[in-house]
């Protein structure tokens, strides 16, 4: 039993969806969460700025004392994931192995499209890991970073998401794919427009297979939170809190939190 929390980064509200599982699959732990509004977005900065991004927000993370650490942002893993498990003293764990896993586990899955920021396309991060683990099969990858922004003011559900989607992902109507790895953490919540589009591709959120991960190794070790001790969960963001705390209302319905201000350096 280890009733310290779990620490969580993102470039801004992604975060959320990984979160949002987290609460389901771990009801008892304590998050304290980064979102990195400040320097958002993550997705057009070089790899280096996002690595450096990633491990400072790290080391905030382990003033709070944390038991492990979730890049649940798919930018900052593939920039950043070997560079923070060999600085950081406690395991790190990323969205984008579980990401291919989970599109790899899917019934049909010969053709895996992908869609992520530019950063995570250009880094090949999807495709390297997928062909590591099934060499057979074809990936699409596909850069949609106007998604992200849709998602981080707030914008779902409007007629101006759908437009957006359609546009950014209109080359899947053509490309048939089996399965489509939502390979932003912003994505997951724009699945009611993406499956307008594309009704029948199915949609892979590694968020779930994420969680799935952090389970097991804290199960491993002994490390889940105990029952009876109240969990806490701590939302901060770089940037303007109010849009954290406003999405946090929208998209974790009913949990309670706290959603401050933080100042992390980035250079
Ligand atoms: N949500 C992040 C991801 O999963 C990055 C979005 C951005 O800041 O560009 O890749």
């Amino acid at each position: 039993m280890d009733n310290r929390p779990i620490g969580v980064m993102d470039s801004g509200l992604g975060g959320l969806s990984v979160i949002r599982i987290m609460r389901e699959q771990l009801p008892h732990e304590s998050i304290v969460f980064v979102g990195d509004q400040g320097h958002f977005p993550y997705g057009v900065r070089t790899q280096e700025d996002v690595c450096h991004l990633a491990l400072n927000i790290g080391k905030y993370l382990l003033t709070h004392d944390i038991k492990m650490m979730v890049i649940a942002c798919n930018t900052a893993t593939a920039a950043s994931l070997p560079t923070l498990q060999k600085e950081l003293p406690i395991p790190v764990i990323g969205v984008i192995k579980p990401g291919a896993t989970a599109a790899l586990e899917q019934p049909k899955h010969d053709r895996i499209g992908v869609t992520a920021t530019e950063g995570t396309i250009k880094a090949g991060a999807y495709p390297k890991t997928i062909h590591e683990l099934n060499p057979d099969v074809t990936v699409i990858a596909k850069a949609a970073q106007p998604m992200v922004s849709i998602v981080e003011h707030n914008e779902v559900g409007t007629p101006k998401a759908q437009q957006v989607v359609n546009e950014q992902l209109g080359i899947f109507k053509d490309k048939h794919v089996d399965v489509l790895i939502l390979g932003c953490t912003h994505f997951p919540f724009l699945s009611k427009e993406i499956s307008n589009l594309l009704p029948d591709v199915t949609l892979v959120d590694p968020a779930l297979e994420t969680v799935k991960t952090a389970r097991q190794m804290l199960t491993d070790t002994d490390q889940l939170h105990d029952h009876e001790t109240t969990h806490t969960m701590k939302l901060y963001s770089t940037g303007d809190f109010k849009e954290l705390q406003v999405g946090a209302e929208k998209w974790l319905p009913g949990d309670r939190f706290t959603c401050e201000h933080v100042n992390i350096p980035g250079d």
